[in-house]
Parts: C-alpha cells; structure tokens; sequence
C-alpha cells in the first residue's frame, strides 16, 4: 500500500499545494481544513479544527483505524496575526501559539504511538525563516516558529531509536493566502508605533505579493519523503532568507539594521 500522508490546512496555499503534487506521485493524502465549503479536493480531505485537540485525536485514530498507519504527518496549517509587542492583545499571542505551536505538539504526540508501534515514521513540521529572528511587530508569529523549530530537535533525539525522523522546512516568503488570512491589530494614530508598524506592513506586503511559487515547498517534501536520512533543518526560499543561519556571525545589532533596510 502506498504511503499515507496527513497533511494539515489543506484550502489553500502550501498545505494545497503539497497536497496536490503528492497525490500525483500516488501516495494516500487526507488533507484537513475548517471549513467545509473549503472541500473541493480530489483526495480525501476532512473538517478538522486543529484547535479542538480531542478532534484532532479522534480523526487521526479513525484514519489509523481505516489504512491500518500514518507515515508521515505534515504539520502545515498555521495563522499569523502582527502587532505592536507592547500593545497585541494576549488572547491573540496565545491563539497564534496554540495554532502554531500546542497543536501542532497534539497532533505530533496523537500520531507518535503509531509510528513508533511501527519504528517507522516521518514528521514535517512547516516552520518559516521568520522563526530564526525577530521581526518588528510580527514578534507572536516568530516566536511561535522559533518555539516550534526547535521541538523536530529534541525530538530527533528522543525518537532515533525508533527510526522516525522529524524534520523542520522553513519557507521564506511565498505567494499564499497567508497575506489575506493574516489579521493585523488595530492601529490608531494616536499609537506611538503607528507610522513604524504602518510601514512594515506595506513593506512586508509587496514582498508577500512578489512571493515565490509554493510548488518549491511541495518538491521539497516530495525529495524529503524519498530521503532515507534527511536533515532536521530545511531552508527553502531565495538566495539571502537561506542565509539566515549565518546571523550568527554578525554582531546582532548589525544584522538588525541589515534585517531593516531589507524592509525599509
Ligand atoms: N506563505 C509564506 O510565505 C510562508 C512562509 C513561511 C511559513 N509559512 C507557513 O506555511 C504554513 C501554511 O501557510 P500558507 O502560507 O500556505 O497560508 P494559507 O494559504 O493561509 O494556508 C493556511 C492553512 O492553514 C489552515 N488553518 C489555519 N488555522 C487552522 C486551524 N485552526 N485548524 C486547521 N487548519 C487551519 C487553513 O485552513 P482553513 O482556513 O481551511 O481551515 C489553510 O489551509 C503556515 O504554517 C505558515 O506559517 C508560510
């Protein structure tokens, strides 16, 4: 039987995307989104909250019940909302970390006794450039990645007996829905951040809109699928976000101001 792949979010953007192009290569996907009227797939794709962790955990035993496992778990649906650190309101710092973090960790821990009743398994977890620096006013999104980036290395060691492998791809910036699913905080005028925060997000939005094509994504998971051994760390994107790593051989304050002209 061929590889079954959950993949979370998958109405648009990379999840769709990845979806898509590894349905073609004839591996089972069940893909997952919110909303129903978002179902138009030609594999199968089931309603799912990834909020609601007892869903979560029943779906993912009922499609272990139906094809007998679950190879691989792509971790890919994720919001983002941006705002002031001084003033976002925490309920939406802690609705950005449940989606992109504690949800993520349930999924991860529902599939885990499967794969390793199994010693076979293989995690991907769609984590972003911006989890490895701090953008002004997208603080919760990349902290929320930064957190989550590093859960594929505890659990690298954790897991090796096991053989199951879990592995961090970090997009730069792409063409998705991101850009229209992204919520923004309130900015009033009378904010002391409101020209900085204004700006950043005019600028990061014409990046978003010259994004790259989320197919790369797609082929890269379809190349790591195949890996026997792959890497915990993927950097996918145009040529300086591959970079990134190498911020640590600038004085931070440096590649701060780098980081700024980047977006000015
Ligand atoms: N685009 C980029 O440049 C970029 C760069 C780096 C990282 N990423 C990451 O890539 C991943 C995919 O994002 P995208 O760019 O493809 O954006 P997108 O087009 O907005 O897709 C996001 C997906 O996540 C799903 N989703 C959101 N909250 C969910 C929840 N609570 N339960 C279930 N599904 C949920 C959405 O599905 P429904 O609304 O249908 O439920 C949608 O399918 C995210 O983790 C994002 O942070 C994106």
């Amino acid at each position: 039987m061929s590889k079954v792949i959950l993949i979370t979010g998958t109405s648009s953007g990379f999840g769709r995307t990845i979806a898509e192009k590894l349905h073609s290569e004839g591996y089972t996907v069940i893909g997952t989104s919110r909303n129903a009227e978002k179902i138009y797939s030609n594999y199968l794709t089931i309603k799912l909250d990834i909020n609601d962790y007892e869903a979560s955990k029943s779906e993912v035993n009922q499609i272990i019940k139906k094809y007998g496992k679950i190879d691989v778990l792509i971790n890919n649906a994720g919001i983002n909302i941006t705002g002031p650190t001084e003033t976002i309101k925490m309920d939406d710092v802690k609705r950005v970390f449940d989606t992109n973090f504690f949800s993520q960790l349930n999924l991860i821990q529902t599939v885990l006794p499967q794969m390793r009743s199994k010693k076979i398994g293989l995690i991907i977890n769609i984590t972003s450039i911006a989890g490895y620096l701090g953008l002004p006013f997208w603080s919760a999104y990349c902290a929320s990645k930064a957190s989550f980036r590093v859960i594929a290395e505890s659990l690298n060691i954790e897991l090796k007996k096991y053989n199951i492998n879990v592995v961090n791809i970090a997009p730069g910036d792409y063409k998705t829905e991101i850009l229209n699913n992204r919520r923004d905080s309130d900015n009033p005028s009378s904010s002391p951040y409101f020209q900085e925060y204004e700006n950043i997000i005019k600028s990061v939005n014409g990046k978003m809109n010259h994004g790259r094509d989320p197919i790369e994504v797609a082929n890269l998971v379809l190349k790591i699928i195949k890996e026997k051994k792959p890497k915990i760390n993927y950097l996918v994107g145009g040529f300086l976000e591959k970079k990134i790593t190498l911020k640590s051989l600038l004085p931070d304050k440096l590649f701060q101001k780098i980081i700024m002209k980047l977006y000015s």
